[in-house]
């Protein structure tokens, strides 16, 4: 007897519905990439940073049919600065009861300060510590309840020298450390409604292995692949973190 059952019939996939995503640190060189990977899977796509002109030139560039992309500036080492960006999404996107103002959050800042050791000042810390990590974890405290009504996602750049540090970089690995530890408490704290992950990288650039050869295949060598990583190879992974609907409080390494 050969009992073959049917299979049912394959329903057509349900189109992606488009998200509002904040990308934080927009302008810098992943922060760019990532804002047009958004764009161009039609998510809507806002922007901070600091320097008006930089975020001015990308809204345009991301203009995909809708306008211009908005944006909001800010220099995370004011005290305002969430409030800043928070009442600026609020006026951009007005919130509705059903929809906040974002969606989701990419958090892609910061400077990449080279502290050597023998000039490491109590203000390089105080100063790393607010962008990469107090600024970040209010803003994400601050938009919490945005998230929340889209089942929102947070993805944060994280960095490998945290779990095998190099040297020159005190302050800015201590900052990474110190927002790793916070973004997954958050996580727990905002379950199961918000998801939190951190991409963790290796090199995409490194600005003194740009004029120094030797110290660029050295830095190369630390990760197997035996190369620093691309934009795009960091944008992929970041698309597929918030996308990742069972991942929270994860951190996902590449190129370590
Ligand atoms: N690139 C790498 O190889 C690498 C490796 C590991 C981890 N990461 C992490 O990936 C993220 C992005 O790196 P990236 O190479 O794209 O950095 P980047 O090119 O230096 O860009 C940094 C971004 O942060 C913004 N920013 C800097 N200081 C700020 C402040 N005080 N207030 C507000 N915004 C500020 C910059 O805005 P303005 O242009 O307006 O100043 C810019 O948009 C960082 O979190 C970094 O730690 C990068």
């Amino acid at each position: 007897m050969t009992g073959v059952s049917a299979r049912p019939a394959k329903s057509e996939p349900r189109p992606r519905q488009s998200r509002r995503v904040l990308v934080v640190g927009a302008t810098g060189r992943l922060g760019v990439a990532i804002a047009e990977g958004l764009a161009d899977r039609g998510d809507e796509v806002v922007l901070t940073a600091r320097d008006p002109n930089k975020l001015e030139q990308l809204s345009a560039a991301l203009d995909r049919g809708r306008g211009p992309a908005p944006y909001v500036c800010a220099d995370l080492t004011h005290r305002d600065a969430v409030s800043q960006i928070v009442e600026g999404l609020r006026a951009a996107i007005p919130p509705t009861a059903e929809r906040g103002s974002v969606d989701d959050i990419v958090l892609a800042c910061g400077p990449f300060p080279r502290t050597p050791f023998d000039e490491l000042r109590r203000e390089d810390l105080e100063r790393t510590l607010t962008v990469h990590c107090i600024a970040p974890l209010l803003l994400v405290h601050a938009l919490a309840g945005d998230l929340a009504k889209a089942k929102g996602a947070v993805c944060a750049l994280g960095d490998a020298g945290t779990t095998r540090p190099y040297e020159h970089h005190v302050a800015y690995l201590t900052a990474k450390g110190a927002v790793k530890t916070g973004l997954r408490a958050l996580a727990v704290e905002l379950a199961p409604d918000v998801r939190v992950n951190i991409v963790e990288l290796g090199i995409v650039a490194d600005p003194e292995a740009d004029a120094d050869p030797l110290r660029q295949h050295r830095l190369a060598t630390r990760s197997q692949l035996g190369r620093f990583g691309t934009a795009e190879e960091v944008v992929h992974v970041v698309l597929a973190q918030l996308d990742a609907s069972w991942a929270t409080g994860e951190i996902w390494g590449i190129g370590r």
